[in-house]
């Protein structure tokens, strides 16, 4: 007779899961993240000059709470569509032009990315992105498993920036690039593509790749003069906007895409982003509900913003003014570029601000600007807080230069860092 078997022995799990390539962390805290934890620890309020969530900042529009909370009740029902509900698509057109049947409302921008990454672009091809540009463009690529290549942009003290057009078009002619990102305007360079819209566009059509443009900045026109790409024909071209921007209010979590182009293309494109949507439907019923009356609320929101936007851009003009500091051309956005002297690498002076001015500064290398004399400085605090940040930002890079054996040097300097 055969013993009975004992009870199977429990597998044991010995491993460490394994996770996908694109999903793997990087490195822990940057030397910058790490002094300000350091700091905050020890309960220090840091100012933080580099925060653009306008939440903080007094810019949600006094009404949005109430509008959304009006039209809970017509989420009652639940009666989905891929784009989204038709009403909010019509508000949409009725602000943007098009169609209604060229929207897809998401629940934000980098969401609209991902779907568009998903319809362009297989595994391993790429969408070509500028340089220096916003930085969740590449993470979200990578998420959605396709690479990123980079055209260039320059800038040119004052004129403003411009489109490197050879590496445009190095990037376009690789055959595995499936669509062109443009930000328009850009996030940090603050750069309409005006002109430069045309090549973009004609790179696009010769090379049959399609377009997206992130237009979340298109309404805050400063230095320059604004322009969309929405509505583009020649190309297939996702124009990206949201009420994080728009209406200051990331945290309604509505964006939306707006399809244009040849004719022939429009039909399968619709049907292919169609079959994504509708694996998410993202949207909540009582946003999307909410939308046309918020949508009447945005030329408000963005005046205001504007106001605070142009008010932050002049102070800083005329505290920078004297010495060897450079307010670089904003044309629109919510962020300015200061060049400083080069007293310190830029890593170095962001944890020196934040030691000795309590203050938090985005260096230019977030955005993969090269040079390093860069910092990156949010427009959307609140005036005082702004001018206060600005005022020790200035005094703690002035006491570097007097500190220094030799004389202020301005940003174009070759002399070394020390
Ligand atoms: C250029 C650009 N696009 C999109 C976004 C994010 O928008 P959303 O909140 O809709 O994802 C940002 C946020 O700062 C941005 O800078």
């Amino acid at each position: 007779m055969q013993a009975a078997a004992g009870p199977a022995a429990e597998p044991s799990y010995d491993g460490v899961v394994r996770l996908a390539e694109r999903a793997a962390v990087g490195p822990g805290l940057n030397s910058i993240a790490q002094a300000r934890a350091a700091l905050v620890a020890a309960g220090v309020r840091i100012t933080d000059l580099s925060d653009s969530n306008p939440t903080r900042h007094g810019l949600l529009h006094p009404d949005i709470l109430d509008v959304i909370a009006r039209h809970v009740p017509d989420a009652a029902r639940y009666e989905p569509h891929p784009r989204g509900p038709r009403p909010a698509r019509e508000a949409l057109a009725a602000r943007f032009g098009g169609d209604p049947a060229d929207y897809w409302l998401t629940s934000s921008t980098s969401e609209a990315y991902s779907w568009l990454f998903t319809l362009l672009a297989d595994p391993g091809q790429a969408i070509a992105v500028p340089r220096p540009g916003y930085p969740l463009t590449e993470p979200l690529a990578r998420l959605a498993g396709v690479r990123t290549t980079d055209y260039r942009l320059d800038y040119v003290h004052p004129d403003g920036w411009i489109l490197d057009s050879e590496s445009l078009q190095r990037a376009v002619a690789d055959p595995q690039v499936r669509a062109v990102v443009v930000v328009n305007p850009g996030n940090p360079t603050g750069s309409y593509l005006g002109a430069g819209a045309g090549a973009v566009v004609d790179a696009c059509a010769r090379h049959g790749v399609a377009l997206i443009a992130d237009e979340v900045f298109e309404p805050f026109a400063l230095d320059g003069e604004p322009g969309t790409i929405s509505g583009e024909q020649r190309v297939p071209t996702f124009a990206l906007g949201g009420g994080s921007k728009l209406l200051c209010a990331p945290q309604l979590k509505v964006a939306w895409i707006r399809l244009s182009g040849p004719a022939t293309d429009l039909a399968p494109l619709r049907d292919a982003l169609d079959r994504i949507a509708d694996a998410f439907l993202p949207v909540s019923g009582p946003i999307a509900a909410a939308l046309p009356d918020l949508l009447a609320l945005a030329d408000e929101s963005v005046a205001t913003t504007r106001r605070r936007l142009q008010g932050n851009l002049a102070h800083l003009r005329a505290a920078l003014a004297a010495g060897p500091y450079r307010v670089r051309r904003c044309d629109g956005g919510w962020t300015v570029l200061v060049d400083v002297p080069q007293h310190l690498p830029v890593d170095d002076l962001a944890v020196h601000l934040l030691r000795s001015a309590h203050l938090a500064v985005h260096p230019g290398w977030f955005y993969d600007l090269a040079d390093g004399h860069t910092l990156a400085l949010s427009l959307l605090p609140e005036p005082e807080e702004f001018a206060a940040g600005v005022s020790r930002l200035r005094a703690a890079i002035d006491d570097l230069i007097d500190r220094s054996a030799q004389p202020a040097a301005g940003p174009e300097s070759d002399r070394p860092v020390i």
